[in-house]
């Protein structure tokens, strides 16, 4: 009865077994293992393409990280006003990048528009010594609202993002959330659309404490193995991150798992929109609900039990997240509903 995020939630046991299994022997540290050596082409498999792996352990790191070779120190990075990297990573972008501005975009449900960054970036003063240098963007995949970018807004954004000489990083932290939607290929989400650097998420949606960030043009990864090791993030024992993201991609675990989570949160929606008196705040595209509910229901849902956040405190009604996840009870989506209904209707 937990909707308060999808990192509440433990470990997929196919994960946990993988783990397990991990343990049994020695190997060699620092990523030299065989397990990680098998990422690279498992993921250059799964993208149709050669890309460049880096496990980190934190889904901060590997946006940090990415972002630390896309931009100089007197760079800017350009992000919507609500996002997971400037909003919820403690300054550490600007850390690991050496002191890159991240230069904010309003934009509704979450999403920066390509039409509003090409505007920015026309008087962003490209070649003014005064002011920092247009060096990424960077958009989030499902967003921070639940919502998902569709193919050609990311389009549209990578076309704008390279007339500029910028690259493209995207945020995946619900990476597979967003792909169950759009129902393309991995390859067809980022590096076919434009994307240059994904911090490809698994901790959300089933993993322990696993990430990745994987360049799409290798030869742009140079410096990130000397980052990671500086940032302390080269795990000496490696092979445990590595298993877990084998153990992910494993006989397609995470879309099995992203796409259970959104079923869940497609389920909630629609029990809740039905009811009179509740508001859906975005469209419901990926694994997480953002709902009005009126201050008295909100109560209710405390006392029997249930744990969520509120997102923006109204008056009598308020905005809340709910976040589904890979093993969210069906049950719970049930008596959540059914908790609501009986604050709001009388029979
Ligand atoms: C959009 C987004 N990006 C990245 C992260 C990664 O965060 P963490 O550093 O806690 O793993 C999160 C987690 O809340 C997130 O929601």
């Amino acid at each position: 009865m937990n909707f308060s995020s999808d990192n509440v939630t433990g470990v997929a046991p196919e994960i946990m077994a993988a783990l397990v299994a991990t343990n049994q022997d020695a190997a060699t540290p620092y990523g030299e293992d065989r397990a990680t050596q098998r990422l690279q082409d498992r993921f250059s498999e799964l993208f149709e393409n050669e890309v460049a792996v880096f496990p980190v352990v934190t889904g901060s790191a590997a946006n940090s990280l990415a972002l630390s070779v896309l931009t100089p120190p007197f760079g800017a990075i350009y992000c919507h006003e609500v996002s997971h990297i400037n909003l919820d990573e403690c300054g550490a972008p600007e850390f690991y990048t050496g002191g890159a501005k991240l230069v904010t975009l309003k934009g509704e449900a979450g999403k920066i528009s390509s039409a509003d960054l090409a505007k920015q970036l026309a008087t962003a003063g490209t070649g003014v010594v005064h002011r920092v240098q247009p060096a990424a963007v960077s958009i989030t995949q499902a967003t921070e609202a639940g919502t998902v970018y569709s193919l050609d807004e990311v389009r549209a954004i990578a076309q704008v993002t390279h007339s500029h000489n910028l690259k493209l990083h995207v945020d995946g932290a619900r990476f597979a959330n967003a792909l169950v939607t759009l129902g393309c290929t991995p390859a067809e989400a980022t590096w076919k659309a434009g994307v240059d650097v994904l911090s490809f998420g698994a901790t959300k949606n089933g993993a322990m404490a696993a990430e990745a960030v994987i360049f799409f043009e290798p030869e742009l990864a140079a410096s990130l193995g000397y980052r990671r090791k500086r940032s302390g993030h080269l795990l000496s024992k490696m092979r445990f991150l590595s298993a877990q993201l084998e153990a992910y991609l494993q006989d397609d675990l995470w879309l099995k798992n992203g796409a259970f989570a959104n079923l869940m949160a497609d389920r909630l929606a629609t029990g809740l929109a039905a009811i009179p008196g509740v508001e859906l705040r975005y469209p419901v595209q990926a694994n997480e609900i953002f709902v009005y509910l009126p201050e008295t229901v909100i109560t209710e849902l405390f006392a029997s039990g249930f744990k969520f956040y509120r997102w923006e405190p109204g008056g009598d009604i308020s905005l809340v997240r709910l976040v589904t996840a890979f093993n969210t009870q069906p049950d719970a989506i049930a008596a959540f509903v059914e908790t609501v209904k009986s604050c709001l209707i009388i029979p």
